[in-house]
């Protein structure tokens, strides 16, 4: 049997190198250890294959208001990232979630089978929805559909950065309760994927938050699409700390912490390597080091985007990726709705 990889990201703001280092690197290597599907006609015989499907959850991204142009142009942004960070639509699905319909439909299944007080718990609704009596319900539901998400196309593993472990928990939490309600084999459980290394990026001007789309100072993070000058300039004014030492220890030492992670995520090397390669060494040099690594992972990417993003191409592999995966979600559909008795 194949491994089923689904994960999504969502169209709002800057992709940052914490949405890179967190998820989409991860979507290609798991990609990478698959074969095309053109290759492999019948993919469910064959044992060393993934079977990835990458989603850009525009549903999420209308959990707090959003204007339409915008909303629709970042979709396009993400679907043009996905390919030029590396995702190959002849071997992974690629498509937009409002596209399929079925997303929507098990959400409200999956409502019915979750309880408001786990809903309650979840960190990011209480960070969200902090003291706003009008939070949309939407908000609220968000991790439901997410579990919709998931569950819909019989996923196994879910890369993700490691913010949203309590949002795959409440997944399987509900896989399971509804598999013992309806039938062991009405939904597969999934489980997380999260990297050792990048699994959490954290805000360069604040190393105790973790790196945001949403954050208003510019430098406190760095796009996928960052020029050279403005990679440089916002890691030259990372916050770090007055003892000078490059030691990884995120608890006293969060923002050398955090360069040590981007550098070694960036260069493939364990951060203890980093460590040891930089001891005794100052801050400004090891900043000038970190930039430098960056900026040659981005430059490729930011190339390749310049290509992708205005060409016809994109929206067709967006058409193409919402059939395949319509296809496969259907069948998921039909046997949810038999199992619950739904429908004529
Ligand atoms: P989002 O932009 O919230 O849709 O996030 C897309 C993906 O990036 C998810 O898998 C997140 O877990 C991951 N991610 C977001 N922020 C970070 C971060 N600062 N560090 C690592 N991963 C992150
Ligand atoms: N909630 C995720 C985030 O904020 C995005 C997301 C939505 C997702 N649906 C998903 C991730 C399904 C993995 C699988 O990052």
């Amino acid at each position: 049997m194949s491994i089923r990889v689904f994960s999504g990201v969502q169209p709002t703001g800057n992709i940052h190198i914490g949405n890179y280092l967190g998820a989409l690197k991860q979507f290609v290597d798991l990609q990478a250890e698959g074969t095309s599907v053109e290759d492999v006609p019948h993919r469910s015989d064959q044992s060393s294959l993934n079977d990835c499907i990458y989603c850009i959850v525009d549903l999420h991204a209308i959990t707090l208001p959003k204007d339409p142009a915008e909303l629709r142009d970042s979709i396009l942004d993400v679907a043009a990232l996905y390919l030029a960070v590396g995702i190959d639509p002849k071997k992974s699905v690629v498509f937009v979630q409002s596209d399929v319909p079925g997303h929507a439909e098990l959400a409200w299944i999956l409502m019915c089978n979750s309880y408001t007080g786990e809903l309650s718990r979840m960190t990011q609704f209480k960070d969200k929805s902090r003291g706003n009596e009008s939070a949309p319900t939407g908000l609220f539901a968000y991790p439901v559909l997410m579990a919709a998400d998931i569950l819909l196309y019989d996923s196994n593993v879910v890369p993700v950065g490691s913010d949203q472990k309590q949002h795959i928990e409440l997944t399987r939490d509900i896989a399971i309760r509804v598999n013992n309600k309806y039938g062991d084999d009405t939904f597969v459980v999934p489980e997380g994927r999260f990297l050792k290394d990048g699994a959490r990026v954290m805000a360069l001007d604040n190393p105790t938050a973790k790196m945001s789309k949403s954050a208003e100072n510019p430098h406190s993070f760095i796009s996928l699409l960052d020029d050279e000058a403005k990679i440089r300039k916002s890691i030259m004014r990372a916050t770090t700390d007055s003892d000078g030492e490059i030691r990884f220890d995120p608890a006293s030492k969060p923002g050398v912490s955090n360069l040590l992670t981007i550098y070694g995520a960036f260069t493939g090397k364990p951060v203890a390597e980093v460590e040891r390669e930089w001891a005794g060494r100052g801050y400004g040099d090891f900043k000038k080091a970190v930039a430098e690594v960056t900026t040659d992972a981005l430059e490729p990417i930011r190339r390749r985007y310049a290509e992708i993003r205005p060409s016809d191409e994109l929206r067709a592999v967006l058409r193409d990726g919402a059939e395949r995966a319509g296809a496969i979600s259907e069948k998921v559909i039909l046997r949810v709705k038999e199992r619950f008795g739904l429908g004529a």
